[in-house]
């Protein structure tokens, strides 16, 4: 089905120049960028994203990383695009992580590890509409 992912390219990745790599696999894979925009996220912002994760021990580390420096944040479009932006990202531990997979190629370790992609559709419905107001998805 067509569907749409929220895919961040994290501190890391952003510091390291390789966001256009990043971005190249994924149009090559069939994901289209249908919005956009580089932030550097407030500890508030960084905290409501990822309040799934608040009693997780590494809630504060991921927390103090992801507002590190700035991100940034894309909505992608295409068929099956939740699984296929995660194929294309690999292990969330880039030492388990498939070669050929963005943080097998771009990460240091589970916190640096370059991208955040949605787990499911109902998810990235989610994370979408807490990055974009439906004015900034296109076409409008
Ligand atoms: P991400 O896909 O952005 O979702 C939550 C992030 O927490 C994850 O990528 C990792 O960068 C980070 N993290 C750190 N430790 C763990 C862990 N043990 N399990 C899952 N995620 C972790």
């Amino acid at each position: 089905a067509l569907e749409r992912t929220l895919s961040i390219i994290k501190p890391d990745a952003v510091a390291k120049n390789v966001v256009g790599e990043i971005y190249a696999r994924f149009e090559k894979a069939g994901l289209k960028i249908v919005a956009a925009k580089m932030k550097h996220l407030s500890r508030k912002e960084a905290e409501g994203f990822y309040a799934v994760h608040k009693d997780r021990p590494f809630f504060n580390a991921l927390v103090e990383f992801m507002i590190s420096g700035p991100v940034m944040i894309t909505a992608l479009q295409g068929e099956n695009a939740v699984l296929a932006h995660r194929d294309l990202m690999g292990a969330t531990n880039p030492k388990e992580a498939k070669p050929g997979t963005i943080r097998a190629d771009f990460a240091e370790s589970i916190d640096a590890n370059a991208v955040h992609g949605s787990d499911a559709v109902e998810t990235a419905k989610a994370e979408i509409a807490y990055f974009f107001a439906e004015t900034e998805i296109f076409p409008r």
